[in-house]
């Protein structure tokens, strides 16, 4: 998969500069590349002060729904009457998604230092790294960098003798892509089965074992040190001009590029250059047809649209789709776009925890019909019929799983209608793919 590949010159390494070093894996390691500093000097700082930088900076959440970290941080009751927590979201289930498992990999104290000046500046003692069970490498290094971090007194009781304390702990997860919703993941590690909560009560009220608690996806916490280190007018700088998305963004791209692989570019970068310039392109004699450029849970896009987004919140959104986790997934000309969308909802109807009754018979139902059409079995009322069910998936359930599931059938068929129709009328398009 050429990954990791040299850093393309139109890319801003910061939470990748390492990636491909071995040494970074190591305290020594990244101690000699200035690790470590921005906590020893974050632990003397006023915490209200890390919270304003960070809301300053407009760091917003890198998991999926883009919501300001700063601001999340402020909810956390700043008087204690118990312990608080941090829960650090290292699931990374979402399909076309595989940038935190990198930064684990080659960076493992990056995120360590980002948790611990994240616990000191919301006042949690203890922060659980909940990461994807399958993740068996990273799950052994992120353990080896937690057993160095505490054995030179970077973690523990008195963290960098500053006197606070600062406890870090591996949750591994048991493969089920729910248990990366938020509150899933407080039941997963709670040992209870992972079904997302009803909200209110929020985590920052009422969170893990009942307590406040903050949970950030793993590249947010990364990026905090950066933030610390250089200040929040810096980080906002890396922007190519909207002032509501900042800072470097890991994309993985997967799918028909001749690169594939994860690229960090600024908020705002053309997806046509990352595709193009980056990715080296489409493979030899094939064109773009259609991209999901957020991870699987976004609306697609047709060719024009893709060309025209800009990789930000607010670039996304004004091409009808949202920048989601950055898990770019890009279709050449010969894709078959019924076929894709159903392989879509097959993962959502298998991952659908199952509590909400319009996500477990919605998610199943459209897949059976979507199988249908494929099989040359569909009838003339199936599109009206999808896009009914994908109406009733969106917006009323618990967590956002079944509207997921709704995005890519909706925007499929109002952009490759000619494709379902040809299926339908018993011929099957040209791209018909062997099933
Ligand atoms: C079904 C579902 C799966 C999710 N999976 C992940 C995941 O694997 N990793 C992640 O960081 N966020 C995931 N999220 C988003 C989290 O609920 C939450 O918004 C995020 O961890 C907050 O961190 P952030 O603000 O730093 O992005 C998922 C959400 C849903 C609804």
């Amino acid at each position: 998969m050429g990954y990791p590949h040299e850093p393309h010159p139109k890319e801003t390494v910061l939470l990748s500069k390492y990636f491909g070093e071995q040494q970074t894996r190591t305290y020594d390691g990244w101690v000699e590349r200035g690790g470590y500093k921005t906590l020893k000097m974050a632990l003397s700082m006023d915490r209200q002060h890390i919270i304003d930088e960070v809301k300053e900076s407009g760091l917003r959440g890198r998991g999926g729904a883009g919501f300001p970290a700063g601001v999340k941080w402020n909810f956390m009751p700043k008087e204690r009457s118990g312990p608080h927590y941090l829960c650090c979201n290292a699931d990374e289930s979402e399909p076309g998604t595989f940038k935190d498992r990198e930064i684990m990999r080659w960076t493992p104290h990056a995120l360590i230092e980002g948790c611990a000046i994240t616990q000191y500046a919301i006042q949690a003692e203890v922060c659980y790294i909940y990461i994807r069970g399958e993740f068996t490498e990273a799950i052994g290094i992120m353990e080896r960098a937690l057993a160095e971090a505490y054995d030179h007194g970077v973690l523990g009781q008195n963290a960098m003798g500053s006197g606070h304390q600062i406890d870090m702990f591996v949750h591994r997860g048991a493969g089920a892509y729910i248990c990366g919703e938020e509150t899933a993941l407080m039941n997963s590690i709670e040992g209870k089965r992972g079904n997302p909560r009803i909200k209110p009560p929020f985590p920052a009220t009422r969170g893990l074992f009942g307590m406040p608690t903050t949970i950030n996806n793993v590249e947010t916490l990364a990026a905090v040190p950066h933030i610390i280190e250089r200040g929040s007018s810096w980080y906002k700088a890396l922007s190519l001009s909207n002032p509501k998305s900042t800072g470097t963004k890991l994309f993985s791209v997967c799918g028909q590029v001749q690169k594939p692989g994860n690229y960090e570019v600024v908020m705002g970068f053309p997806l046509k250059e990352l595709i193009y310039d980056l990715c080296g392109g489409m493979h030899r004699g094939r064109t773009l047809k259609a991209c999901i450029p957020g991870g699987s849970s976004v609306p697609i896009l047709n060719r024009d649209e893709a060309e025209a987004c800009l990789l930000d919140y607010e670039g996304a959104q004004q091409v009808g789709t949202m920048l989601g986790s950055g898990g770019v997934i890009v279709f050449d000309d010969s894709a078959d776009m019924v076929y894709q969308i159903m392989q879509l909802t097959h993962f959502y109807a298998h991952e659908s925890c199952a509590q909400c009754t319009q996500c477990r018979e919605g998610t199943a139902w459209i897949t059976r019909i979507l199988r249908r059409i494929l099989a040359g079995e569909g009838e003339s009322g199936d599109l009206g019929l999808l896009l009914e069910l994908s109406e009733h998936l969106t917006g009323r359930t618990i967590c956002p799983l079944a509207d997921s599931c709704a995005a890519p059938v909706v925007s499929g068929i109002n952009k490759f209608r000619d494709e379902f129709e040809a299926y339908i009328k018993g011929a099957k398009p040209a791209t018909a793919a062997a099933v």
